[in-house]
């Protein structure tokens, strides 16, 4: 009762940022997203009879509160489906920094769904796996996928139609995109607590709803006719508003720090010189820059120039998930 999956984080061009219901991971808008190469999650989940609790270890330390918390809570639900009564031994490696703003919570938990319902004996389609990944982090329901991914928000209220579907594979559009690392310390208001006030408190969160539905419909013509100008400025628009969001809540707060208003900037400046190239940011202060291969040099040459930046790390559109 042993399984190992690898899942690769997902940068989402059509934010998902709110919940319609909180327990089940209901979206309040359907949302889209690129999987990334560059950055990914192996984990090995091992069943076995006698234990009488869970474990996990992330990058070889063992894990306890909170984060073991949650990884149980994620087993639970894989239990349940199962019928078995049985606990795991969970070993996680991060390819990614941890809850830094990378979507390491969409990598990690595509992998801990992936792995756990092997190990268990269950065999789930992607469709099944991307419901079940969709209860431990909503990003992780797209990561189950490669390509160009959009997690359709569904009506139900038990959430059996809300799930992703690839909309183009890996191989449909050979796009960059630069994860601009600022920082890798971990945020100080995860994506579940920032949505969450967001919702209860931005009156700013009707305005945003208001127009995401329009902005994915956009960004999915983009993407079938590889217009790389309208797909990088609705996902920039579509970043530019999530983040807004923030700013009108009680208590206030904001992902950016000063060094990342520089790298729009610099971005901006690129698209000035004419180098296509567009931001997105998730929950954290780091920046995603998507480009297309042939302004590869220019762009990196802008970026590393850029006061503030650590280091740069390039993705192309990457698979979903696979097993060992
Ligand atoms: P991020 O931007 O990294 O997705 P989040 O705040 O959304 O940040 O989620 C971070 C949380 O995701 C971690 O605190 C942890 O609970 C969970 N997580 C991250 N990596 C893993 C992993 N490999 N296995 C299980 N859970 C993970
Ligand atoms: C800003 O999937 O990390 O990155 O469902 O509460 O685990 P939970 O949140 P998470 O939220 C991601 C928010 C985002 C936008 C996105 O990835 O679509
Ligand atoms: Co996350």
């Amino acid at each position: 009762m042993k399984a190992t999956a690898r899942a690769h984080t997902n940068i989402a061009l059509i934010k998902y940022w709110g919940k319609r219901n909180e327990s089940l991971i209901l979206p309040a808008n359907s949302n889209l997203s690129v999987t990334l190469d560059g950055f990914s999650t192996e984990t090995t989940v091992h069943f076995q009879e006698g234990l009488k609790k869970d474990s996990f270890h992330l990058n070889e330390q063992n894990v306890e509160g909170d984060a073991l918390g949650k990884v149980a809570i994620f087993l639970d639900k894989v239990r349940a489906l199962s019928g078995k009564e049985i606990y795991a031994q969970v070993q996680s490696v991060n390819h990614v920094p941890t809850a830094a703003g990378f979507a390491s919570s969409a990598s990690g938990l595509a992998a801990l769904a992936a792995a756990s319902s092997k190990a268990i004996g269950l065999s789930l389609n992607d469709t099944e796996l991307s419901k079940l990944a969709r209860q431990g982090s909503g990003s992780a329901s797209r990561s189950i996928f490669g390509g160009f991914v959009e997690w359709q928000m569904g009506k139900r209220e038990d959430g059996s139609d809300s799930f992703a579907v690839q909309i183009a594979d890996k191989s449909h559009w050979d796009i960059r995109i630069a994860a601009v690392v600022l920082s890798k310390t971990e945020k100080k208001v995860s994506s579940r607590e920032g949505m969450r006030r967001t919702v209860e408190t931005s009156p700013f969160y009707a305005g945003w709803l208001e127009q995401t539905a329009k902005d994915l419909q956009e960004i999915k013509q983009a993407i079938k006719v590889k217009d790389f100008e309208k797909m990088g400025s609705v996902a920039e628009a579509n970043c530019m508003r999530m983040h807004a969001t923030t700013l009108g809540a009680n208590p206030p707060f904001t992902y950016w720090q000063d060094t990342t208003m520089r790298v729009m900037q610099t971005v901006q400046t690129l698209r000035e010189q004419g180098i296509p190239a567009f931001f997105t940011i998730d929950a954290g202060p780091n920046v995603k820059v998507l480009y297309l291969p042939e302004n590869e040099a220019k762009v990196k040459k802008r970026l590393q120039a850029t006061e503030g930046v650590e280091d740069i790390i390039i993705s192309k559109p990457g698979s979903g998930i696979s097993y060992r």
